[in-house]
């Protein structure tokens, strides 16, 4: 059976983003996969969170994987950090790692830019990524090499997919280049090269309620799947909108075309065409719009929330699910590691 793997940086709760973009199509592929979804908190570390927040958001994340639905009794879910294998790999892999490549790094470039505009109270377009001047700006070594510890989680488990959002596509690419560089340094056949796994119709954009493209954690345009009803209608009510349309070819907006995308996530099909139809016809009321989506979000989410309340606050029943998936995880990535070391030419004496 392919192996599937994926995990989420324990940076803070889930939203609908990550609902609709992944946990659900995670759900749905736990019976056809060896699946591994697991919770990354070694890479969380290169923004040095306090030690309490460090554990409090990995419970936060176990949690709301459990409560979306993932199954300790199909899937390997696990702490990264309980898996000192991947650690391992990574060490070896950072050797095969080179700087001018990691520092071509999209997703690097952007955190530096974005540190170094922050760190000196500029816009973001008058920051040049080039200048060495970022004495005092927290761009670690972790950062760089943050595509090193991907990789080493997909390939500790020999993973044959990874299923994963445009944003890392380039790292999932890198895992790549690791996996065969691995295997052509050593002569060997260890690696598998890692696919994007594609839900097809399933891969959705999930807009944000600020008429922006992506609804997204750092971005505070979001609906978490912890937020309890009134905070959830409140902030749909708050959704950017625009006067409304003007005549029968009326382009949509964006951010009124994100409000039918939302709708369309957790509404009725006649639901949506209500809606749809009183566009056309510009007798649309927003208020209504978002009454409604208001309404239908609350009855998503609301199941889901429940369950994080209770999951949340289960010791005993996070204790064991975390000992089963980190035993599990351990004996795939010790196998896995087993053969990197007497590739390498690790001996006992
Ligand atoms: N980089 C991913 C993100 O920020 C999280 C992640 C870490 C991951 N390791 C992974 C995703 C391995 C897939 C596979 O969303």
């Amino acid at each position: 059976m392919d192996i599937v793997l994926s995990g989420i940086r324990s940076t803070g709760h889930l939203h609908l983003g990550n609902y609709f973009g992944a946990l659900r199509n995670f759900v749905k592929i736990q019976d056809s996969y060896r699946c591994f979804f697991f919770i990354a908190d070694l890479h969380s570390l290169t923004t040095h969170p306090h030690p309490d927040d460090f554990h409090a958001n990995v419970r936060i994340i176990l949690s709301e994987y459990l409560a979306s639905g993932l199954d300790p009794e199909k899937a390997v879910i696990f702490v990264q950090s309980d898996v000192p294998e991947i650690s391992e790999l990574y060490v070896l892999l950072n050797m095969l790692s080179y700087k001018g490549e990691l520092e071509r790094t999209t997703s690097f470039k952007d955190k530096v830019r974005l540190a170094k505009a922050k760190a000196r109270n500029k816009p973001l377009n008058e920051i040049s990524y080039d200048d060495h001047d970022d004495e005092g700006i927290n761009i670690n070594a972790g950062l760089l090499t943050y595509p090193v510890l991907m990789a080493s989680d997909i390939l500790a488990h020999r993973s044959n997919f990874v299923p994963v959002g445009k944003d890392q596509e380039q790292h999932l690419e890198y895992a790549r280049v690791l996996a065969r560089r691995f295997n052509n340094t050593y002569g060997c056949d260890i690696f598998p090269e890692p696919r994007a796994l594609d839900f097809g119709s399933g891969l959705i954009r999930v807009p944000g309620l600020d008429g922006s493209g992506k609804m997204g954690k750092s971005q505070g345009n979001g609906i978490y799947l912890c937020d309890d009803d009134r905070t959830i209608t409140k902030k749909v009510m708050k959704a950017l909108t625009d006067s409304g349309p003007v005549g029968p070819d009326s382009p949509m907006p964006e951010c009124i075309a994100n409000l039918f995308t939302l709708l369309e996530l957790v509404s009725a099909p006649d639901t949506v065409d209500y809606f749809r139809g009183k566009w056309r016809d510009c007798s649309i009321r927003y208020g209504d719009l978002k009454k409604q989506l208001a309404e239908d979000i609350c009855n998503t989410v609301r199941p889901i929330r429940e369950k994080i309340d209770s999951v949340y606050n289960d010791d005993a029943y996070l204790h064991r699910v975390t000992g089963e998936g980190r035993e599990k995880a351990r004996a795939s990535a010790s196998e896995t590691l087993a053969l990197v070391r007497k590739a390498v030419g690790f001996k006992s004496f």
